[in-house]
């Protein structure tokens, strides 16, 4: 046995369990309202933390030690303070910032909770349905999803076709397609006035939240319906589909592929977004690709496959991505130059 990689191994390990433990802690800060109460404040001693929030000492006592250990704020022995800096503010409290990554927080420990039904799945089969996921696993996605799509659709995404955003503009009927907390129907409801918007999705849970944020928006031009995608309705078409994070979790991909197609108005674009990965694993042998199939194993794949699904899993690449579309009969693929670390974009059509 050689010792030395024995160590490395071990560093790396006790690296990943940190990071596990500590997200932990990022959770209740984040839900505490801590980090937004730090943002743009500079150095501050426990007791004028104590002072601004009205929290528990020994708790905060505890909460900051962590996350000073952990370098998410600076600890200063000197004066005794914390400070959260503005580039991790951006990160931490900041749920406007494209940055903004607490979301994760809910996100993640979220998928621990299905871990006693993924085990038994392994053995048994099935797997652990998404409305067991809760709650937190629905606004974890909309946290995690949202900050980037409410900047980037309009601004970077939908520019990648000039001819759909101007069609957009003039005004069109527009799907999304498993829209969940309806973060990007309602970002295209108010980039694009003239255009009326779709969102369907099987869960009724996210399609409460997404009414809600529809009527906070006061938005007239968007409208959520419980209809899974393989019965999306095909007339009148649709004149642009898309779909953000959901075609690797269907139970039948194909179908919904298949469908999409069927719903698409003559001379439509579908734009299909999914995670960025390459087709084979050793293609994704790093760590964005270890994060895709950890919550692919935790939750996409298991939740397909808790209805009988194909359990596609979220690191497919492009190769399998075009492969399924021309299944599906769709006769144009198109990869998007679009700079994401976490999506791949695809225009379909045809
Ligand atoms: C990972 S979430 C993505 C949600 C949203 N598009 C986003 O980007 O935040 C996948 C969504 O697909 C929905 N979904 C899964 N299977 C579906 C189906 N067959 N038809 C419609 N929606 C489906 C889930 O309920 C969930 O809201």
């Amino acid at each position: 046995m050689d010792k030395d990689e024995m160590r490395a191994f071990m560093g790396r390990f006790m690296e990943m369990t940190t990071g596990a433990a500590v997200l932990g802690v990022v959770a209740v800060a984040d839900r505490t309202g801590l980090f937004r109460e730090l943002q743009g404040q500079g150095p501050l001693t426990l007791s004028e933390i104590v002072a601004r929030t009205g929290f528990q000492r020994r708790y905060l006592e505890e909460i900051l030690a962590t996350l000073s250990a952990a370098e998410i704020l600076i600890y200063a022995p000197e004066g005794e303070s914390y400070c959260l800096p503005d580039e991790h503010a951006a990160c931490l409290a900041d749920e406007s910032s494209p940055y903004f990554l607490a979301g994760w927080s809910q996100m993640v420990p979220a998928l621990y909770g299905a871990i006693p039904g993924v085990v038994e799945a392994c053995r048994e089969g099935g797997g652990v349905p998404f409305s067991e996921f809760g709650d937190d696993m629905i606004e974890g996605i909309a946290r995690s999803n949202g900050p980037g799509t409410r900047l980037m659709l309009t601004r970077k995404w939908l520019p990648a076709m000039p001819d759909v955003v101007g069609r957009l503009e003039s005004g069109i009927r527009v799907a999304d397609v498993g829209c969940g907390s309806g973060v990007a129907a309602l970002t295209m409801a108010r980039a694009y006035p003239n255009s009326e918007f779709h969102g369907f999705d099987v869960d009724a849970s996210s399609l409460e939240r997404a009414r809600l944020a529809a009527q906070e928006q006061g938005a007239e031009n968007v409208f959520f319906a419980q209809v899974d995608g393989g019965s999306i309705p095909s007339d009148p078409g649709f004149d642009f589909i898309t779909t953000f994070d959901v075609i690797h979790d269907v139970v039948d991909p194909l179908a919904v592929l298949g469908q999409i197609r069927a719903a698409l108005a003559e001379g439509g674009a579908y734009l299909m977004v999914e995670p960025q990965a390459g087709d084979d694993l050793e293609e994704n042998l790093h760590a964005a690709g270890a994060l895709t199939y950890a919550l692919s194993t935790l939750h996409c794949m298991t939740q397909s496959l808790a209805h009988g699904g194909e359990g596609l899993g979220a690191a497919w690449g492009p190769g399998r991505a075009e492969q399924y579309c021309r299944d599906a009969g769709f006769g144009r693929f198109e990869r998007l130059e679009v700079a994401n670390p976490f999506n791949a974009f695809y225009r379909i059509g045809g």
